[in-house]
C-alpha cells in the first residue's frame, strides 16, 4: 500500500512520535531489560508549543512502544527537557512515600517546570517502572530566580557516592554542576564556562565517562547549542577532560562537534548501561524544526548509538556506533563487486557500507527516475580530502535553511575510506572512518528513491554491502 502523505516520511527504524510535535530526547535510562525513551512532546499540534514528556519503552532499541504522557504542562508551566535516574537505594525518599521502591529503588525524573518568566528544577517520580509519574510537593528543588535556567542532566558519581547534576544558564553560556545525597537538596559545586561555540544558547548538557581505545576513561562534556553552529542553527559540541565530582578539567583547550550534519541536536546518554554509553539525539534543526514537510508528525530521533573515543595522531575523535542494525538486517540487496545500478525495493530502510578507495573519488546516489538524487561522496583530494553530503537534489522540502551541502576532512593517512550510512526514508545517518566522522541529516525525496547509483572517478567500483532493514513487526 501507498502511504499517505503524512507517512510516506516516517521512519521506519527511528523513533517518532505519533502525531504531534518532537523535539529533544529526555530521561533516558535502562532499568530492568527497558530502554526508556522520555521525549519533548506538543501533542496537540506538530509545532513546538505546549510542552508534555512524551514516552516510549523498548527492549531491543529497534522497537518503540509508546506510552501514556509521563509529565505534563501544568499551571506552573510547561515539563521542558530533564533526566531521569533509578534510586535503587531510595535516598530521595519519595518512593517509599507511595508504599513502594525499597530494595528495587524506583525512578526520580530530574526536569525544568519552564514559564514565561521562571525555569526551575523539578521532580517526580514513579514506582511503576515510569509509567505513571507524581510530581514531588516540595518543588522546586532548584529555583535561581532565572528565566533561562533549564536541561538537568543527573547522574550518579559513585567514587563520591553523590548524585552529580549539570544544567545550564543557557544565556550566560554557564553550565553549572550541583551534588545532593537526596535528589532533593542540591548544593552549588561547580561549573564549566565561557567555552566552546557559544551560539546564542547553551542547551541540554551531558557530562559522561568513556571508555578510550586502547583503555583508559575520559570525562566527556556534551553541549548542544542553538543557534550558532558553524553550518547554521543547532549542534552538539563537546569537550573531553577529567571529572572528579565538582570540577570539570580540559585534556586540552579543544572545541570538538559530534556531527557534521544539520540535524544531530540535543544529544543525551542513557543513565543504567554498563559499559560504553548509550546515547540518542533529535535527528533535527530549530532553523526549520517546524516546518517539515511531514504533516501530522514532526520530528524524529536518532538511532541509539554506543559512544566511545580514540587518539587519532593528536586529536580526540568521539566514536558513535549505531545499535540494533545487525539484528535489523532482513535482505542482502548487493554483497560483492559494486555495480553501476542497483534496483532498491520500494519504501525500504538500507544499511550500505563501502570502503572508497583512497586514489580517486567515489560518489554514490540513491536517485529515482526524476532526475531526484541523494549524494554521498568521498574525494581524496590532492592533499587533504573531504568525505561529502548532498541533500539539494532531493526536491520534496525547499526552505531557506535547509541547506544542502556538509562535508568532514578524515585524517589523512592514505588507507581506503570505510563508510556505512543508514537511509530511513527521510533521514541518512553516516558513519565515516570507523565512526569517528558522523553526519545525521534529514532529506526529503518528492518521489521515493529506487535504485543506487555506485560511480569512481576511474579504477573499478568497490565492493558494496547494502541490506534491507525492515522491522519485525509491530508497525
Ligand atoms: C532544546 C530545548 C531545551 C528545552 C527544550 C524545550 O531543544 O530548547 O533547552 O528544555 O528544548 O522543549
Amino acid at each position: 500500500p501507498v502511504p499517505s502523505a503524512d507517512e510516506r516520511y516516517r521512519p521506519v527504524l527511528h523513533f517518532t512520535p505519533p502525531q504531534g510535535f518532537m523535539n529533544d530526547p529526555n530521561g533516558l535510562v535502562f532499568a530492568d531489560g527497558e530502554w526508556h525513551l522520555f521525549y519533548q512532546h506538543n501533542p496537540f499540534e506538530a509545532k513546538m508549543g505546549r510542552v508534555h514528556w512524551g514516552h516510549a519503552v523498548s527492549r531491543d532499541l529497534l522497537h518503540w512502544q509508546v506510552l501514556p504522557l509521563a509529565l505534563r504542562e501544568t499551571a506552573d508551566g510547561m515539563a521542558f527537557s530533564g533526566s531521569a535516574v533509578i534510586d535503587r537505594a531510595n535516598s530521595s525518599g519519595l518512593l517509599a512515600q507511595r508504599g513502594e521502591g525499597n530494595g528495587r529503588g524506583g525512578m526520580v525524573a530530574v526536569y525544568t517546570r519552564a514559564s514565561a518568566t521562571r525555569q526551575v528544577q523539578a521532580l517526580a517520580y514513579s514506582s511503576d517502572g515510569g509509567r505513571s509519574f507524581a510530581d514531588y510537593r516540595g518543588n522546586p528543588v532548584l529555583d535561581v530566580g532565572s528565566d533561562q535556567f533549564r536541561d538537568p542532566k543527573v547522574f550518579w558519581h559513585a567514587p563520591g557516592k553523590v548524585w552529580v547534576m549539570c544544567v545550564v544558564r543557557s544565556r550566560e553560556h554557564r553550565v553549572m554542576f550541583y551534588r545532593s545525597r537526596n535528589l532533593k537538596d542540591w548544593r552549588a559545586a561547580g561549573e564549566f564556562a565561557h567555552a566552546g561555540v557559544y551560539g546564542i544558547d547553551y542547551e541540554c548538557p551531558d557530562l559522561v565517562e568513556l571508555p578510550v581505545a586502547g583503555g583508559g576513561t575520559r570525562w566527556v562534556l556534551f553541549l548542544s547549542i542553538n543557534p550558532g553552529a558553524p553550518q547554521g542553527g543547532s549542534t552538539v559540541q563537546y569537550f573531553v577532560g577529567r571529572f572528579d565530582g565538582r570540577r570539570f578539567v580540559l585534556d586540552d583547550g579543544a572545541t570538538r562537534f559530534a556531527d557534521f550534519g544539520k540535524d544531530f541536536y540535543a544529544l543525551q546518554t542513557f543513565a543504567g548501561v554498563d559499559g560504553a554509553p548509550v546515547g540518542i539525539a533529535w535527528m533535527n534543526n530549530w532553523q526549520y524544526a517546524n516546518d517539515l514537510p511531514t504533516g501530522r508528525w514532526r520530528g524524529a530521533m536518532t538511532l541509539p548509538r554506543r559512544l566511545s573515543l580514540r587518539r587519532v595522531a593528536d586529536d580526540w575523535k568521539l566514536v558513535q556506533e549505531p545499535l540494533g542494525l545487525e539484528a535489523a538486517r532482513r535482505q542482502v540487496i548487493a554483497q560483492g563487486p559494486g555495480r553501476a545500478s542497483t534496483a532498491l525495493p520500494p519504501d525500504t530502510a538500507l544499511e550500505i557500507r563501502l570502503a572508497c578507495a583512497p586514489d580517486t573519488v567515489t560518489s554514490l546516489r540513491l536517485a529515482n527516475g526524476t532526475g531526484e538524487y541523494l549524494e554521498v561522496g568521498y574525494d581524496p583530494g590532492p592533499a587533504v580530502g573531504s568525505v561529502w553530503v548532498d541533500r539539494g537534489n532531493a526536491r520534496g522540502f525547499r526552505h531557506r535553511f535547509f541547506t544542502d551541502k556538509m562535508s568532514w576532512a578524515p585524517p589523512p593517512d592514505g588507507k581506503p575510506l570505510d563508510l556505512r550510512l543508514v537511509f530511513d526514508r527521510c533521514s541518512l545517518e553516516l558513519f565515516a572512518a570507523g565512526g569517528t566522522g558522523c553526519a545525521t541529516l534529514l532529506h526529503f525525496f518528492a518521489a521515493p528513491p529506487d535504485r543506487l547509483e555506485l560511480a569512481v572517478a576511474g579504477g573499478p567500483l568497490p565492493d558494496i554491502a547494502v541490506h534491507a532493514l525492515l522491522p519485525t513487526g509491530g508497525r
